[in-house]
């Protein structure tokens, strides 16, 4: 029978199910990657579950999101997470040595293989032919010591790309194309799946932008073949060895598909606040701008950083526009040095930043008060960026430099049609790995470090027979975990000290959230459609589980959301009839009752007792999920089964 290319590399990887679209599926997970944003959690699951040694084939942790060290909370991170790599057979990413996907693309992404990362823009790697998910650090805590991954077999879209992208246009284009035409709601359980003539001239990092940027259509993943591209990048970081070819059967069946021809594509630009708002770029030309932004895990590659590099050589970057430009890796940083790229960068008058993550979360370089800030990132939430009333546009690396000279966003009639922007993947990169620290031979040699602020996180109950508490927020569409739990300069640093993260849970929407919730001894959360949107952040579900929130009712949820809720032993329920949404207000009392027995059923009846109301909720779980759910979330699953 002919196959997709997802469908051969689940079926290689398949432990549980049988691959029919909808269904529950367990997979077996060959790499985990972890960030210091989510890693830290991810670690004090692992240990809690006694396991000695990751039983992957390679798991790295990554320090890339908060390098800021303004006290020791961070550096205390750090360490906790260096010690508990090395104790358990995990290799470290010291901080400075990239963003993560862009170190994990470059030095362990394998083709055919599967990749699990707390992180939501770990399908960068199917770039290379990965089977690459992003997922709560639950889930890769329980994938590092040995658990399947359990996802619904998605529907596979095929986006077929013919003809050849022109001089200004670029592989962002093409996934803001992919945006335009999907939403940020239209890829929940789906996998993209890149095929066609266009495929074989786009490099590795340019897939790499593609499937990365593939996370904001709330798609499972993206993934390219592997093929000579991927052969010419393995080969170029020594890597060689590590090539299969794999791709789709000629005639596999896909549950969509849509076809963009690249020589057709102009140059885009995603509006503030969503990074599905796109439009020609040329309609938001003139655009004033105080900062320009380039790099994140998007755009930070070899190749992107070469063409702004060109593009800003002899010119001059705008009196009134600050550029800073984060190089994704050292890798990437080192060949810029040695090749005078950065001297050309730094002679415009750009600002050089460590390889991080930085502004992408505001971790510095928070735009001013009504600022606009043109970024090549993949996200331009409301806020994100640090500061509340900025607008951020989301653009290509090659409009950004050439706005970052302007001082306003340029039209592709301003790009300079003599700047070699014909940059190939070189023979060799730095292959200089002295920042990827190994594990121990022995991790039973190895003491674990804990400052201060690494505090035990939150456990729940075991399920009771009935649940119940006030509505203490309603909230409307498209809801991100930022919105749950913001997560910026100040905040990151607490990344393992939930009680003192929970003070600002839900805080943007209502300042009061947090003391409702412990006046009332917790309660439920009403949302409407596609809450939980964007980053993979598990502490979105763990503050609220340290508040005593007990379900949230939606009118659907994000993918990797609702799982971190049930891993929480949080009860995500969709409405059956979306009119009863408007039916509820906030501080009306709700309950279900005999929760244990409703649990094995798909539909669960809520008492809304203020207004005298039943409503009809969905709730369709695995049944693993409904143990989980019953257990007070994985991890004490996990513990009372010792089913790792
Ligand atoms: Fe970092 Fe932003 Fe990517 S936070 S991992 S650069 S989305």
């Amino acid at each position: 029978m002919s196959l997709t290319l997802t469908e051969k590399i689940i079926k290689n990887h398949l432990v549980s199910g049988n691959m029919k679209t909808g269904s529950e599926i367990g997979i077996r997970i060959d790499q985990t990657l972890t960030q210091d944003s989510t890693g830290t959690m991810a670690y004090l699951q692992f240990e809690a579950m006694g396991v000695d040694k990751v039983k992957t084939k390679r798991s790295v942790a990554y320090i890339d999101h908060n390098m800021l060290q303004t006290g020791p909370e961070n550096a205390d991170d750090h360490l906790y997470i260096q010690t508990v790599a090395k104790k358990h057979g995990i290799y470290f990413s010291k901080p400075g040595n990239g963003i993560c996907h862009q170190v994990h693309l470059e030095r362990f992404s394998v083709p055919g293989e599967t990749l699990l990362g707390s992180d939501s823009h770990t399908p960068t790697c199917g770039g290379m032919g990965m089977l690459a998910i992003g997922a709560g650090g639950l889930d890769v805590a329980v994938a590092m010591a040995g658990g399947e991954y359990r996802i619904l077999m998605p529907a596979v879209v095929n986006v077929e790309l013919t003809g050849r992208l022109n001089k200004f246009s670029t592989a962002k284009d093409i996934i803001l194309e992919v945006l335009k035409q999907f939403t940020v709601k239209g890829g929940v359980n789906k996998i993209f799946e890149y095929t066609g003539e266009g495929v074989k001239h786009l490099s590795v990092p340019e897939r790499g932008t593609i499937t990365n940027m593939g996370a904001e259509l709330g798609a499972t993943t993206s993934i390219f073949p592997s093929d000579e591209r991927a052969l010419e990048f393995l080969r170029a970081q020594g890597r060689e060895k590590d090539f299969t070819e794999i791709k789709a059967d000629n005639d596999a069946v896909y549950s969509e598909k849509i076809v963009i021809d690249l020589s057709a594509l102009q140059p885009n630009a995603a509006l503030p606040h969503s990074p599905d708002a796109v439009v020609p770029v040329n309609q938001v030309k003139g655009t004033k701008l105080n900062q320009v932004a380039i790099g994140s895990c998007t755009n930070s590659s070899y190749v992107d950083m070469m063409k702004v590099a060109n593009i800003l050589d002899g010119k001059t970057v705008h009196e009134n526009v600050s550029l800073v430009i984060s190089p994704g890796s050292k890798q990437v940083l080192t060949m810029l040095a040695s090749n005078g790229a950065l001297s050309k960068m730094i002679a415009a008058g750009a600002r050089i930043l460590e390889s991080g993550c930085g502004p992408c979360i505001g971790m510095g370089q928070a735009p001013n008060t009504n600022g606009v800030s043109l970024r090549t990132f993949n996200r331009n939430f409301k806020g994100r960026c640090g500061t509340d009333t900025a607008d951020v546009y989301l653009v290509s690396p090659e409009v950004a430099a050439y706005s970052a000279i302007k001082g306003y966003i340029a039209g592709d009639d301003e790009f300079d049609y003599d700047a070699d922007l014909d940059i190939v993947i070189p023979e060799q990169f730095s292959q200089q790995d002295n920042m990827i620290i190994s594990p121990a031979d022995n991790g039973s040699e190895i003491e674990i470090i804990r400052g201060p602020n690494i505090k035990p996180f939150p456990k729940n109950k075991e399920a009771g027979s009935k649940i119940g508490g006030k509505v203490l927020v309603k909230v409307g569409d498209n809801i991100t975990t930022d919105d749950i739990m913001p997560s910026n300069a100040k905040l990151l640093p607490y990344r393992s000290n939930i009680p003192y993260l929970s003070e600002f849970c839900m805080t943007t929407i209502d300042k009061d959230f947090p003391k409702k919730a412990k006046e009332n001894n917790g309660g439920i959360i009403v949302a409407g459609k596609n809450y939980g949107q964007g980053s993979s952040r598990e502490h979105a579900a763990l503050a609220p589980l340290y508040l005593g929130i007990k379900a949230v009712l939606a009118k659907s949820f994000a993918r990797i959301h609702k799982s971190n809720l049930i891993n929480n032993g949080i009860i995500p329920m969709t409405f059956m009839n979306e009119a009863n949404y408007g039916d509820i207000d906030e501080m009306d009392e709700l309950v279900i009752n005999n929760l244990l027995i409703q649990l094995e059923n798909e539909i669960i009846t809520v008492d809304n007792i203020t207004k005298n109301k039943k409503y009809k909720m969905e709730l369709t779980l695995s049944q693993m999920q409904t143990e989980i759910i019953k257990s007070g979330g994985l991890l004490n699953y996990m513990t009372l089964k010792n089913n790792v």
